[in-house]
């Protein structure tokens, strides 16, 4: 370890002051939520302020936020900077994959989205509606996403990578009305063509009326001349001003999409007011952003992280952030470098899997470039190993920026556990997301809830509602209760392994439910193995998750065949190729075992930890449980064939 990183870890004395604020920050903001959080709210705007700040209910999330206070997400991240000298500012500057820029001020933003409003108005969207956006990283995806909530209506971003059958299971469930597409956008090199997919997709969704087509690649497209209508030309008739619509602080602002542990994807929605204060808090007081940052958060609006630290939490600020299209190693693995030093990026937030692919790549990449207008560091999404931490800490962060590790998750909104460098600085300790956050009340307890001891692995759960937190899963109140509050009553379940140390600190220990943690994205080992079983040649499947040096994990599938189908290479491509098509290239298996049976528990069901003991050649553990231990054997024994099988080129 060389003496630069030594400096940042933590000595006796020098943890204690900083960790010691945090902490008694953090206590009072939990003892008297509204004492804490009145005069963060005081810094956005409201059109009224009526009733409590912060409420206790007496059902999940047991707790509401803002609940008749009314506000606009959009007015706060757009309207609110057109009477200062922010109006002026770049909100955006964006560099698409060829290379095209543009540079967008914050009163350009308004302008465009007051237009995008009146287009969806005028589409018949009216409050509470939903609205799909299923797009590159785009400017225009921005404009689409401000404005559905500028209307009260309600947006579902789709991740772009998702295929037509994924795409269209969202839509169908969150009865959009409209959905905003573009007809293309670069990956690679290669145009992905999401008008097709889209009209693939909306065969079956018969709620969706109307399609807004933003042209980005240029390739021809089918338009339905009654459904389809181009972005360009919306917006020439478009009003220039649409009013803002005041919604309740507890109104919906937002779906998402995650992965659980059913086949069902779970939509995610999350609040307005209590989001609202969440993302704008965290990201000043986790990334500190001044007026003379340029920020990058690299992912895609498609995920949480997106929509809370690409949009909301840098619009809220005022900030002016950099939106990079396209792969990270196109034309060349030194793109991200080039971008940071030709923009001047002082703050780039990424995931460790990206991490770990440049540091494959090799130091050459980021050497060619000047990377010292980098300030400050961030990860999310998983734990990040202390090797690729420290190679972010010393190639990128040239041995003087910190890293914030920020824990969290889709469900809690924003940054939960994380150095707070806009606040108190915290020794670093790599691998470590450090602490929580104000009015987050986290804990580490065992199966029956109890507080664990330090440095003891346990279940991570938040014991008090903070503004953040989601409202309910769409239209599934029921699996909201049960999956979140159920397992330890009264408080929320994160389904996360963690410990904490000494210090307080925390060590997130990755997912403890049956969730993958695939480069960063969340996949359900069950919702994998519905799409496996769809396909007509398999009767059963189990899938796990590998350990993979670079996405962290790697989907692994067993197959059970039905009679008649045999287990060939072409059936294994072939149902590569169906998860492929059917969620997209992401959730695509790097290995897929054919088994004559699973092994499975009594109940019937499949031990998933066990098959990932044989795949990852760790011992069995306890059996006991299993229906059928040869089965055990079996998927070992299928294991070694299928390796001497790979071996010989199979
Ligand atoms: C994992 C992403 C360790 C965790 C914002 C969580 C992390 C899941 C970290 C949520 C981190 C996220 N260290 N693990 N800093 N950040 N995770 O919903 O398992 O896509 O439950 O939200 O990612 O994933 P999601």
């Amino acid at each position: 370890m060389s003496d630069s990183v030594k400096e940042v870890l933590p000595t006796q004395n020098s943890i204690s002051v900083g960790v010691r604020e945090l902490e008694e920050l953090r206590r009072k903001s939990i003892e008297n939520p509204d004492l804490f959080w009145e005069p963060v709210a005081n810094e956005l705007f409201w059109f009224e302020k009526q009733g409590p700040l912060f409420e206790k209910t007496d059902a999940p999330p047991f707790g509401q936020w803002f609940g008749n206070w009314k506000t606009n997400l959009c007015f706060n991240s757009v309207d609110r900077w057109e009477k200062s000298a922010r109006k002026n500012r770049v909100a955006f500057f964006w560099e698409g994959e060829p290379g095209d820029r543009r540079a967008i001020t914050y009163h350009e933003l308004y302008r465009e989205v007051n237009r995008m409003a009146s287009v969806l108005l005028n589409l018949g969207v009216r409050e509470g509606d939903r609205v799909t956006i299923y797009m590159p990283l785009i400017p225009e995806t921005i404009v689409a996403m401000l404005a559905t909530v500028r209307i009260g209506a309600i947006h579902s971003v789709v991740f772009g990578g998702f295929t037509s059958q994924a795409l269209a299971d969202r839509v169908n469930d969150s009865n959009s009305k409209v959905l905003v597409t573009a007809d293309g956008g670069w990956r690679r090199g290669k145009v992905v063509e999401l008008k097709k997919i889209v009209d693939d997709a909306l065969k079956q969704c018969p709620t969706v009326k109307k399609v807004v087509v933003v042209k980005r690649t240029g390739q021809e497209v089918d338009m339905d001349p009654y459904r389809d209508f181009w972005y360009a030309e919306l917006m020439k008739g478009a009003e220039t001003y649409v009013k803002p619509v005041a919604v309740p602080g507890s109104h919906p602002s937002y779906i998402l999409y995650t992965s659980g542990t059913t086949g069902k994807p779970k939509g995610a929605v999350h609040s307005t007011g209590g989001y609202m204060l969440w993302v704008y808090y965290t990201q000043k007081a986790v990334f500190d952003m001044r007026d003379e940052d340029i920020y990058w958060c690299t992912a895609d609006v498609g995920w949480v992280t997106g929509h809370s630290y690409v949009v909301y939490g840098p619009l809220l600020n005022g900030g002016t952030s950099f939106l990079y299209e396209g792969a990270p190693d196109f034309p060349e693995p030194d793109r991200w470098w080039r971008m940071i030093e030709e923009y001047g990026i002082t703050i780039l937030y990424t995931a460790p899997t990206a991490i770990r692919s440049f540091m494959k790549f090799g130091d050459k990449w980021p050497h060619m470039h000047d990377l010292s207008s980098i300030r400050l560091l961030g990860t999310v999404g998983e734990p990040i190993n202390p090797e690729a931490w420290n190679w972010y800490y010393r190639t990128i962060g040239r041995n003087c920026c910190q890293i914030v590790d920020t824990w969290w998750q889709t469900e809690t909104g924003g940054i939960m556990i994380s150095p707070q460098t806009g606040t108190t600085q915290i020794p670093l300790k790599p691998g470590s997301a450090s602490v929580p956050l104000p009015g987050v009340d986290a804990h580490v307890v065992d199966e029956s809830g109890a507080e664990l001891p330090e440095n003891t692995k346990g279940f991570l759960v938040i014991n008090h509602p903070w503004p953040g937190q989601f409202l309910t899963l769409w239209e599934d109140k029921e699996r909201f209760d049960s999956v979140y509050f159920k397992r330890f009553p009264g408080k929320y379940y994160a389904a996360d392994y963690a410990m904490k140390d000494h210090d307080g600190y925390f060590w997130l220990l990755g997912r403890a439910d049956e969730v993958l943690k695939i480069a960063g994205h969340r996949i359900g080992t069950i919702e994998l193995e519905d799409i496996l079983i769809s396909h007509p040649a398999v009767a059963e499947s189990a899938v796990i998750g590998k350990f993979d040096e670079v996405k962290g994990e790697s989907p692994v599938a067993f197959v059970v065949l039905r009679p008649g189908h045999g287990p060939t290479p072409a059936t294994r491509r072939e149902l590569m190729d169906h998860v492929r098509n059917n969620m997209g290239p992401i959730a695509v298996p790097g290995a897929l075992y054919f088994v004559e049976k699973l092994p499975k528990t009594r109940s019937g069901k499949i031990m998933r930890r066990l098959i990932k003991a044989v795949v990852e050649e760790k011992a069995l553990g306890d059996v006991s449980t299993l229906e059928d231990s040869s089965s055990v054997d079996e998927a070992e024994k299928a294991y070694r064939e299928l390796q001497a099988e790979i071996h010989r080129g199979g």
